[in-house]
């Protein structure tokens, strides 16, 4: 069994304008003990993520994208891509988070592209994948995410992945408040594990960290950690307040 170091990420999503992100980031850098055994990331908008990795240079606490676009450089207005992320001084960034499938376009192709791009650049990829409501009502969720984890990481190897989290985030789950059961929880996260060993390698299976997304709080994430495949939680509306988002980090 590997030893796998869980990770609290905070999604701050479209929330936060740079005075507000620095206030934060120094108030979580506070409350959050500098010995803290778990790892600990934010993810704030673009346009705050220079002041905030200024901000924690000194913290344990690390920065990270939310998104990013697959080619280094070039005529494609609009876009950031991960040399200019990791030059901020971020070291993490999320990729393929349901929002940007649902509302921007994403697909399990650039998802792809962005994973070999962000690796290459030396960042941490956190890779979100999930089904919907209405394909966990079809019973198609194992098919939905054995696809989105197959195409997502396809052509890298075990060693090129190696640092990649995985980041479960059923879609019915998120902004809802209503949490998936723990049951249906463990059972996604041990079959995400069997499909990465089957695909890629048992090692990184073993050692590859898989996160729970949707609905976590304060109040549901210690019996979240509490499962055996489940090695952290990327939380969205309780990682905007330092309380909740503090309290989630200590739920030990
Ligand atoms: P909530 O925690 O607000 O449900 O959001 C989850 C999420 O989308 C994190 O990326």
């Amino acid at each position: 069994m590997a030893n796998r170091t869980p990770l609290i990420a905070g999604n701050w999503k479209l929330h936060k304008d740079c005075a507000e992100s620095i206030a934060f980031a120094e108030a979580l850098n506070k409350a959050i003990p500098a010995d803290i055994d778990v790892d600990v990331m934010v993810a704030p908008t673009f346009t705050a993520l220079y002041p905030v990795c200024e901000c924690l240079k000194t913290s344990p606490i690390a920065v990270a994208a939310q998104d990013m676009f697959w080619e280094t450089k070039g005529a494609w207005t609009g876009e950031i891509s991960a040399e200019m992320i990791r030059s901020c001084g971020c070291t993490h960034v999320i990729i393929g988070h349901s929002e940007r499938r649902q509302f921007f376009g994403e697909t399990d192709e650039t998802v792809n592209a962005k994973l070999k791009a962000a690796l290459s650049a030396g960042l941490i990829p956190v890779i979100c994948i999930g089904e919907t409501d209405e394909e966990r009502k079809a019973e198609k969720t194992f098919e939905v995410l054995e696809t989105q984890v197959k195409m997502g990481l396809k052509g890298l190897s075990a060693a090129e992945l190696s640092s990649a989290v995985l980041a479960y985030e059923p879609v019915w789950a998120i902004g809802t408040g209503n949490t998936a059961t723990p049951e249906m929880v463990q059972e996604v996260h041990a079959f995400l594990r069997k499909v990465v060993a089957d695909g890629f390698q048992k090692e990184l299976a073993n050692a590859m960290r898989i996160l729970y997304g949707g609905s976590v709080k304060s109040g549901n994430i210690a019996e979240l950690m509490a499962l055996e495949d489940v090695d952290g939680a990327l939380v969205g509306g309780a990682s905007l307040e330092t309380e909740s988002f503090s309290g989630i980090v200590r739920y030990k």
